[in-house]
Order: C-alpha cells, then structure tokens, then sequence
C-alpha cells in the first residue's frame, strides 16, 4: 500500500515524508515531484525500487529490506558550495547508522568521497543528482541506499549488509534516525557556511587518509597517497614525484 502524507516528528518537523511500496528510484520520484511544483523538503522512500539508480549510471540493486530513500531540497546552495553537500550526507548516514547499532563501530567509515564501507566492504551509496526547473530553480536529491538485510553482488567491490555483520537493523528505524542526522548535519553544513564542522566531522569517519589509493577515473587511472580533501570536496592526490593534484570524482581503490 501505498501511504502519501504528512508524517509528523516531534524533533525536526520541517521535512514531509511519503513512504512507498514501490516506484523505479526514489531520487526518479523526487525530481518528478519537484517539477511538478514540490516546494522540496521532502523525504521519499520505497520498500523496493525497480529502476535503482547509482553512480556514473550504474544500476542500484534495491531488493526489499534494504533502505532507499530521498530527500527533495530546492535551492539548497549556490553551485561552488553544492559541490561539499555529499560530505555532509557521509557524516549524517555514519552517525545515523552508528546510532541504531548502538556502538562505535570502528569498522563503519566514510569512503572518499561519500561511500560507506563496514569492514573494508561497500554498506552504503549515495548519490545526488541535480536538476534546473523551468522556473530557474535548482532541485536536488539526495539519494541514499543502505544495505540493511541484503548485500548485492556486485563485480566492481566487495558489498555487505548490516545484517550479514551481525547487526539485526531495519530500514524503517534506521531511516527515523536518518530523518533526524541528516535534518542536524544539515543544518551543521548552512548551505556551506559550516563547512569547516562537516570536513572535521567528515575527516573523523573517513578511511584511507595518508594511505596509497588508486582512483578510477573516466579515461585513466591515477595513483598516490591520498594526501587530505580541501575545502571545495575534491580529493587531493600526492604522486611518487610528490606532486598534487585535484580529483572531483572518481572510484577510489586502496592498495594493500
Ligand atoms: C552508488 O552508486 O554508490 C550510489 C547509490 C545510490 C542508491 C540510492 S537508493 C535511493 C536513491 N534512489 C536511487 O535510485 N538511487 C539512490
């Protein structure tokens, strides 16, 4: 059954939420929303999805059990500080999900620049997708996808789930713990203005910082030490002849 409504939360009351059974993306779901005059604010989250979206349009398996959910926000930032939201989403889902295990998990961490991995493997993806309205505004979603139950298969990485490390979670109360981080962090990041609190709060959860990495990106691939983020998000590389560079996105492999 489908429920569309106002949930009401005594903590954070500005987001609305509408929970599905199903639909073909959640992030799909929100920008349709938007472009039909959705004011934003807005969680959406499906027990399954059937058109998953992931990063550099890879699918996102979305069997039932397992989180999906959105949040619809318009104008959020300017483009140049829109580029550290995913950072702020890393830290919201970390604290999220290290709230309803009850424990810190040491082996819960931030994977550049927004992954998070449980023992080395894949738990979590985010991904944000950006969309102009015809009336000049800019829709966001903020997709995210927790393996709560199952862990896909999938060739590029390892994957795991919650359950499948030993943590007997559900979607529906890690999402209400989501709900409230993520209202926090946002507010935490203002648009950018608190920026230096989310890369401390970012930097804090996050693997592989001074460690030898390889990113994959569209047409080469690039080796170093990952040397620290800067200030706009980008991943900041240091070669063997000790030179920097800047990486906006990429697929980040840690060499052993
Ligand atoms: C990644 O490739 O790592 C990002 C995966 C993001 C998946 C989530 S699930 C909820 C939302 N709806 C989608 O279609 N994708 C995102």
């Amino acid at each position: 059954m489908e429920k569309r409504g106002e949930n009401s939360r005594a903590t954070t009351p500005n987001y609305r939420h509408i929970e599905l059974d199903e639909i073909d993306s959640t992030n799909a779901e929100c920008l349709r929303l938007a472009k039909n005059g959705d004011e934003g604010n807005l969680w959406v989250t499906s027990k399954v999805q059937n058109s998953g979206r992931g990063r550099r349009g890879r699918e996102w398996m979305s069997e039932s059990g397992n989180l999906f959910a959105s949040l619809l926000l318009i104008n959020v930032a300017d483009l140049r500080n829109q580029a550290t939201l995913p950072l702020a989403v890393a830290v919201a889902v970390h604290r999220a999900i290290e709230a309803e295990i009850q424990a810190d998990v040491r082996g819960l961490q931030i994977k550049w620049p927004n992954d998070l991995l449980l023992n080395g493997k894949k738990l979590c993806g985010i991904l944000i997708e950006v969309e102009k309205l015809a009336n000049g505004t800019n829709a966001l979603a903020i997709g995210v996808g927790v393996n709560v139950s199952t862990a896909p298969n999938i060739a590029l990485y390892p994957t795991t789930s919650l359950v499948v490390e030993g943590y007997l979670l559900n979607a529906e109360n890690l999402f209400a713990r989501l709900y409230k981080t993520m209202s926090e962090e946002l507010e935490i990041w203002d648009g950018g203005r608190g920026l230096h609190k989310t890369l401390a709060a970012w930097r804090l959860r996050a693997c592989g910082i001074g460690q030898p990495i390889k990113v994959n990106l569209p047409n080469e691939t690039v080796k170093g030490v990952f040397f620290d983020i800067d200030d706009t998000g980008q991943l900041i590389l240091k070669d063997s002849m000790g030179k920097f560079s800047y990486i906006a996105a990429g697929d980040v492999f840690f060499e052993n």
